[in-house]
């Protein structure tokens, strides 16, 4: 079973070069992804694949419902290397319809250490609480999908790491995308995010020197 991937590496590897031979070599050279996306770690949902993307197009951090938690050292550290070193343009927090992370945040099933990382999801719930009345198991499920991807583009905006690059002048946005397993169709949730005008009040960093001044 394991020598079919690498048989499937080196299909992979002359169907590439076949096209462009020198694929690899100017790919070793260096990489400069304008997107990064944050994703759900759902094997139906990988990020090259449904945009289209060659390796080296895309940077991609993937964990279980596409949580941007304000203290993941491990989701920071991609986003800071993504912002300040590659210098990506926009940041895709993808979601999707169907998401098992967050069908368990719903149900009250304990699944072990899990339950602890699920657990912001339900936080979301709660916050949203009056939307779900009336609605559903699946339209539910669904809305809380959508309302995950919301909350995530926020968190990635009140980083110290986006704000920071703002204030510098960076151009880097931030989008919601939602993907659908059914038919395989990324959709934009028109949430754009590209200054900090656009956050709640609260959430905007002021620099340091800047409140010595008041
Ligand atoms: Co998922």
């Amino acid at each position: 079973m394991l020598d079919e991937l690498f048989r499937n590496n080196l299909s992979w590897v002359e169907r590439i070069t076949a096209k462009e031979p020198d694929f690899f070599e100017k790919l070793a050279q260096q990489q400069s992804p304008e997107f990064l996306w944050i994703g759900c770690a759902d094997s139906r949902v990988p990020a090259n694949e449904i945009m289209g993307l060659l390796p080296g197009e895309v940077f991609v951090h993937r964990n279980v419902a596409n949580l941007v938690i304000h203290t993941d050292m491990n989701c920071l550290s991609v986003l800071q290397y993504a912002v300040e070193v590659l210098k990506v343009k926009h940041i895709l927090v993808t979601g999707h319809y169907g998401c098992g992370g967050i069908q368990s945040a719903l149900d009250n099933r304990e699944l072990g250490l899990i339950d602890n990382w699920l657990r912001h999801i339900k936080d979301i719930y709660r916050l949203y609480e009056k939307e779900f009345e009336g609605l559903d198991e699946e339209q539910k499920l669904n809305l809380l999908c959508e309302l995950n991807v919301v909350e995530q583009v926020t968190n990635v905006c009140h980083t110290t790491i986006v704000q920071s690059a703002w204030k510098r002048g960076q151009a880097v946005s931030v989008h919601g995308f939602i993907f659908s397993i059914r038919d395989g169709i990324l959709r934009d949730m028109g949430v754009n995010i590209s200054t900090l005008e656009e956050l709640a009040p609260i959430y905007r960093m002021q620099r340091k020197s800047d409140l010595l001044r008041r």
